[in-house]
């Protein structure tokens, strides 16, 4: 094994590191409060508030400097004195006025280190904070003695930060320790697609960034304490043992190597090395234990039914090699994030770091749970979770992005909560319009109340079911909706003998129709993978596209909270399944060839059709399907829709398609095109030639993944020896160079270095012509000469295009009805 020289490698240039990274912070304020001496405090040095260096920044006119005469002994000398405001004072005047050179996300972190003094008992105080007029604490009192410091992260977008202290009564006063105001890295805050966690459904909560966080949990799971001296941005980072549930699930695991940082993932500003070397992972040891199991974590957050940003770290530093870490995430018992595969989420390079936020609310006991069990995906073998860090704020409120500095901070207090509000009630409205009012119009809603899918009412009378159930389709359908006692009896009461396929939405049964018709019939299940959405956006994208490579939607039940799914019936399955693991003959090259083809024309009409660009998301081998005639059909449009506008924005949200086939461009530049598909198409092709599966973690490390394998022997010119021996003797040469050549471009690292699928699609009819009147030898002008032969490939590609239009057309009014799929089908990723 080459390890350790990787490994030596991996330590020399992570050394280097280990001295520089610091981060240093545009804006800076460190200020020992109530003092006219610097204090020096883990690395950094905290200027005297009353010094002269920081005579502009306080401004408050009636404060005190107040000093401990008995310190605690070893307590440090920030916390010797405070600054105290008596109460009385004029709210207008704020304390400390700081000048910013950077707008954005800044951190605040209040030290609130109280003392008795003659004149004062800051244990007494009674006081709320606000900056810029935002309110970030109300009554706060601190509790005996302890030093509580507070910290907020929050976007400024004023040239000027202004903290005032008010207190609570006048008999009573504020007082602050020291008051630390930095600049967060970029991006630290990331502000699209974080998914909200609620149950069975997906929603992406948008704007974080413009939300003031409170940080209530900050946790180095199966670590030890992180103290400032450990981290770039001077963060406390406690263990996680208190708030295990279970000790017994969990084991600490732990690596000595730095953690590989990819561009892309999670930085050190994120967290630091140590957070991401330690965690917690599943206790197999433990007998008393089944065999799957979760390991819960609980933390208590003060707050019932409060909106939380959870933030969770993960470094995949208990695996051997890639691909064998297969997890589920749950927050407060709902599925957070199914199937993890860090392996995936983090480039392909094992124990790099990787983060991901939720928003999620805390439950009527004030408690945010999260747990870590295995998934189905999991080897058995190997089952196993982990999470190394975990972070928890608090969403205080929606800030208005329009608050920049007011004369008077009163007005700002008063505008920031109408527009909170405001804010609010559109919430609210937008909750009712979209649980209550259909309500009123069907009375059946009420029986699918306890299910997940409820929100499915919304569209109950919308455009979609109307122009879907008016639709006369080509295929002499009067309407698409079939009735749930129809798809029972055509399917045996959902037989689990007539299963023909599972899938992230849920089972495939095969059936049939009241006039005989084979279907197969998709049902979902609630609390599936896919859900709602990939319901809704399948029957619009399959009512608004007919083409003789893709699979056509027959129909589709919502009754009786069911979501269902009828598609014509493909005799002969999966593509996969004729080309390895099952006893079908093998498929012949020229037939292999035509299955290509004709799955190329399915995506070229998707990227190009009259309807527009759509992007599959999710092509692979077990998603063409062969008809009676071998004749392939592109199935499977339930990842379709999204387009990169919602949420695929950013790598911490779910990462949807297949391992093996997703373009790996996706995950440097989190934006889909039309090209992630042609990767995935490369990835078939190469399936097509090889006979084997797109991943197959049980071989050797260079052979897992076969687009990087292939395409090693493409580049040593020996791609033949790969070749599955199936077919390897019926290949002409010229025809194998042009495929390889193809599928070697359709896996271009870059999406620009890639062909478009009408190029995939015109060189693949080409190889065809090759094979059947190529020349039998491979030499350089034999396999070159092509011009011919291809214009007239091109000229069928042209017509063939042009007579498969979709009879659908009359349809498209029904994207506009909906500005969720307006969005969606959006192919804005080109
Ligand atoms: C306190 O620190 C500031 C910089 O933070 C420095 O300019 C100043 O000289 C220091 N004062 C003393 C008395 O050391
Ligand atoms: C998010 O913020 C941007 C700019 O700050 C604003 O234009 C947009 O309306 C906000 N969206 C929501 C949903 O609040
Ligand atoms: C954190 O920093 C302190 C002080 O430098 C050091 O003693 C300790 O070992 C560090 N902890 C870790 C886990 O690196
Ligand atoms: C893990 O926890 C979730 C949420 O509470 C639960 O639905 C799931 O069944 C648990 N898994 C196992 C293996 O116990």
């Amino acid at each position: 094994m080459a390890f350790p020289v990787n490994l030596i490698l991996t330590l020399i240039f992570s050394l280097p590191h280990l001295s520089s990274a610091s981060f240093t912070p545009p804006d800076n304020y460190l200020l020992n409060c109530g003092s006219n001496t610097n204090a020096s405090f883990s690395t950094r040095s905290f200027l005297g508030d009353s010094s002269n260096q920081a005579s502009t920044f306080l401004s408050a006119d009636r404060s005190i400097s107040l000093s401990d005469q008995n310190p605690p002994p070893n307590s440090p000398a920030l916390y010797h004195t405070a600054r105290v405001f008596p109460g009385g004072s004029s709210p207008q005047s704020p304390a400390y006025r700081l000048h910013l050179t950077t707008k954005g996300t800044h951190f605040i972190r209040l030290h609130f280190a109280p003392f008795k003094a003659p004149t004062f008992n800051l244990n007494s105080a009674k006081f709320s904070v606000s900056v810029n007029g935002f309110s970030l604490l109300t009554t706060f009192t601190p509790t005996s003695s302890v030093v509580v410091v507070k910290e907020f992260i929050l976007k400024i977008d004023s040239p000027v930060l202004e903290i005032s202290f008010l207190p609570s009564k006048a008999s009573t006063f504020a007082f602050v320790s020291a008051v630390e105001v930095f600049s967060a890295p970029k991006d630290y805050i990331i502000d699209q697609g974080t998914k909200r966690v609620v149950p069975n459904s997906a929603q992406i909560f948008s704007n974080l960034s413009s939300q003031v966080l409170e940080t209530v949990h900050r946790i180095n799971v199966g670590g030890s304490k992180l103290t400032p001296f450990n981290d770039s941005l001077w963060r406390t980072w406690l263990v996680d043992d208190d708030y295990l549930l279970l000790k017994g699930a969990a084991k600490r695991a732990w690596t000595t190597h730095t953690p590989n940082y990819q561009s892309g993932g999670a930085t050190r500003e994120i967290a630091p090395d140590n957070v991401y070397m330690t965690a917690q992972e599943m206790n197999r040891d433990n007998q008393e234990l089944q065999a799957r199991f979760n390991i819960s974590w609980e933390f208590p957050v003060g707050s019932r039914s409060v909106l939380h940003l959870v933030r969770l770290h993960f470094c995949d530093i208990v695996s051997s090699s890639l691909n064998q870490l297969y997890f589920n995430v749950f927050i407060n018992d709902f599925l957070a994030y199914r199937d993890v595969d860090l392996s995936a989420l983090s480039f392909h390079v094992l124990a790099s770091p990787f983060y991901v936020d939720f928003v999620a609310e805390s439950d009527r006991d004030g408690m945010v749970r999260v747990s870590v069990g295995p998934s189905d995906l999991s080897n058995p073998a190997r089952v196993n979770a982990i999470l190394n860090g975990v972070e928890i704020m608090r969403i205080v409120s929606p800030v208005s992005s329009k608050v920049g500095y007011g004369k008077k901070n009163v007005v700002w207090i008063v505008a920031g909560s109408v527009l909170g509000s405001l804010v609010l009630l559109s919430l609210l409205v937008l909750c009712c319009l979209c649980f209550c009012r259909p309500k009123k119009k069907k009375s059946r809603t009420k029986r699918s109340e306890s299910t997940g899918w409820t929100p499915l009412r919304r569209f109950r009378n919308s455009s979609i079911s109307r122009t879907t159930e008016g639709t006369v389709s080509s295929n002499g359908y009067q309407t698409l909706r079939i009735s749930f006692a129809e798809i029972q009896s055509g399917t045996n009461n959902f037989d689990k003998s007539l299963v023909i396929g599972v899938g992230g939405f849920g089972m495939v049964f095969k059936g049939s129709l009241k006039d005989n018709t084979k279907v197969a019939v998709k049902r979902g299940v609630p609390g599936s993978r896919q859900g709602l959405p990939e319901f809704l956006s399948e029957i619009t994208i399959l009512t608004k596209i007919r083409h003789r490579h893709l699979v056509s939607l027959v129909g589709y039940c919502e009754e009786q909270s069911e979501m269902i799914l009828v598609y014509e019936y493909m005799d002969k399955g999966p593509l996969k399944s004729h080309l390895y693991g099952s006893t079908n003959p093998p498929l012949s090259w020229k037939q292999r060839l035509e299955v290509c083809i004709g799955a190329a024309r399915g995506l070229h009409y998707l990227h190009t059709g009259s309807s527009q660009g759509i992007i599959h998301r999710d092509i692979k081998s077990t998603n063409i399907l062969l008809d009676n005639n071998y004749v392939a059909k592109v199935a499977d449009f339930g990842l379709s829709r999204s387009g990169p506008c919602l949420d695929e924005t950013h790598v911490s949200t779910g990462v949807k398609g297949s391992f093996g086939y997703l373009d790996p461009e996706y995950f440097r530049r989190q934006q889909l095109t039309d090209k992630s598909d042609v990767y995935s198409f490369g990835v078939v092709l190469f399936e097509v030639l090889c006979a084997r599966p797109a991943v197959d973690p049980l071989l050797v490390r260079e052979q897992v993944n076969l687009a990087e394998w292939a395409i090693e022997w493409q580049k040593k010119g020996m791609l033949d020896q790969i070749v599955d021996p199936n077919i390897a003797d019926q290949i002409k040469p010229c025809s194998l160079k042009k495929f390889a050549e193809t599928a070697e471009k359709c896996c271009a690292d870059y999406g620009v270095d890639r062909p478009t699928i009408g190029d995939v699609l015109w060189n693949l009819e080409h190889v065809l012509q090759l094979q059947e009147s190529g020349p039998l030898e491979n030499t350089e002008e034999a396999c070159g000469d092509v011009t011919g032969s291809g214009t007239t490939a091109r000229q069928g590609l042209t017509s063939d295009s042009n007579t498969e239009r979709d009879s659908g057309d009359g349809t498209s009014g029904i994207i506009d009805s909906s500005q969720v799929f307006s969005q969606l089908l959006n192919n804005a990723g080109r």
